[in-house]
């Protein structure tokens, strides 16, 4: 069942955080939604109440024009005949105004972001205004952005780059958004911390307090960058480096503090690329491609399922479903 993001949100808020994990071909998706309904192995393995969890299944400009949008699409409606069980927001990641009025159109996405965070700071709140008021009129939410990402790992954090209280406050009175994403530390892809950096919570909690009461807050550039899987890469023929991420015993204390939405991506390709390696470095002489896809399904739907316990989103579907009157 596709709901909005703003519907988990609601739920969600102050308790746990809801996983936003990109896609981007057939096996993520099997994945993912195995593992969001805790079946590991198989597409008809039982439900695990335990483990099963809401979810948002988001999609990048990227991996629309990868190959066509409309296969990921298809994938997502198949997906959710064949998981009839599941409850999930479907989301346009870091859209352009364009973008975002053609998600809308197309009648299937739940919710958009508009990224217009590199712009400054009036013409960011006229852009996402523009999108708010398109996407209302759908019944489509929206999740904008406000700050710049990216800093850390160039040791240049600071208040050019974190997302300011005083503005994020005039910023959500303007735009109309929905949810706002906020840099506090956090950036994109595998090499987020050169030293001792982490999530900066001083910031967040005046955020929280500055904003309307339970406001959500999202978190792009969360992947942990797990240690294990980056040496299983490494020790499969690739050249990771100094890969870090953020520490998974932040989520919970984020989500305390308002954060409803964690964006995972790079994890999810970590696992896929490490199974990937081993496969072929293992079996020389294979060449079936759905060999490495039977690994990797179920390995990324484990992965899934230890990701959602870290969120604190595992064992809440059935809760989520009484809540929606569903
Ligand atoms: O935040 C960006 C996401 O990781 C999407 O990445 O544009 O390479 O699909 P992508
Ligand atoms: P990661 O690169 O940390 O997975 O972040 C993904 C993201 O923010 C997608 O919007
Ligand atoms: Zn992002």
């Amino acid at each position: 069942m596709i709901v909005t993001t703003n519907d988990l949100f609601r739920q969600a808020y102050g308790k746990y955080a809801v996983g936003a994990y990109n896609i981007n071909n057939l096996e993520q998706t099997v994945g993912l939604f195995r593992g969001d309904l805790g079946k590991s192995k198989s597409n008809d393995d039982p439900t695990d109440p335990a483990k099963s969890a809401p979810f948002i299944i988001q999609i990048s400009r990227g991996a629309r024009s990868y190959t066509d949008k409309r296969f990921l699409e298809s994938m997502i409606r198949t997906a959710g005949e064949v998981f009839p069980d599941a409850i999930f927001a479907v989301h346009l990641d870091h859209g352009t105004e364009e973008a975002c009025y053609d998600c809308i159109e197309s009648g299937f996405y739940s919710s958009v972001m508009i990224d217009a965070s590199h712009e400054p700071l009036p013409k960011n709140i006229e852009i996402t205004k523009r999108v708010v008021a398109r996407a209302h009129a759908k019944g489509i939410v929206v999740e904008a952005e406000l700050g710049q990402l990216g800093g850390v790992e160039e040791d240049v954090v600071g208040s050019v780059c974190l997302t300011r209280p005083d503005e994020a406050v005039e910023f959500v009175d303007k735009s109309g958004c929905d949810s706002l994403a906020v840099a506090i530390g956090t950036s994109h892809g595998a090499y987020k911390f050169s030293g001792k950096q982490g999530l900066h919570f001083d910031v967040l909690d005046s955020i929280q307090k500055a904003l309307p009461k339970r406001f959500p807050l999202v978190m792009h550039g969360s992947s942990s960058v797990p240690k294990e899987w980056v040496d299983r890469i490494n020790n499969a023929g690739g050249k990771l480096g100094s890969a870090s991420g953020v520490d998974e015993a932040q989520y919970l204390p984020a989500a305390k503090l308002g954060v409803c939405k964690i964006n995972i991506d790079t994890d999810g390709r970590l696992v896929w690329c490490a199974i990937h390696r081993e496969f072929f470095r293992d079996k020389p002489e294979g060449f079936d491609l759905r060999g490495p896809g039977q690994v990797f399904m179920p390995a990324y739907a484990d992965y899934i399922i230890h990701k959602n316990q870290k969120l604190g989103s595992a064992g809440q579907l059935e809760g989520v479903r009484k809540g929606l009157g569903k």
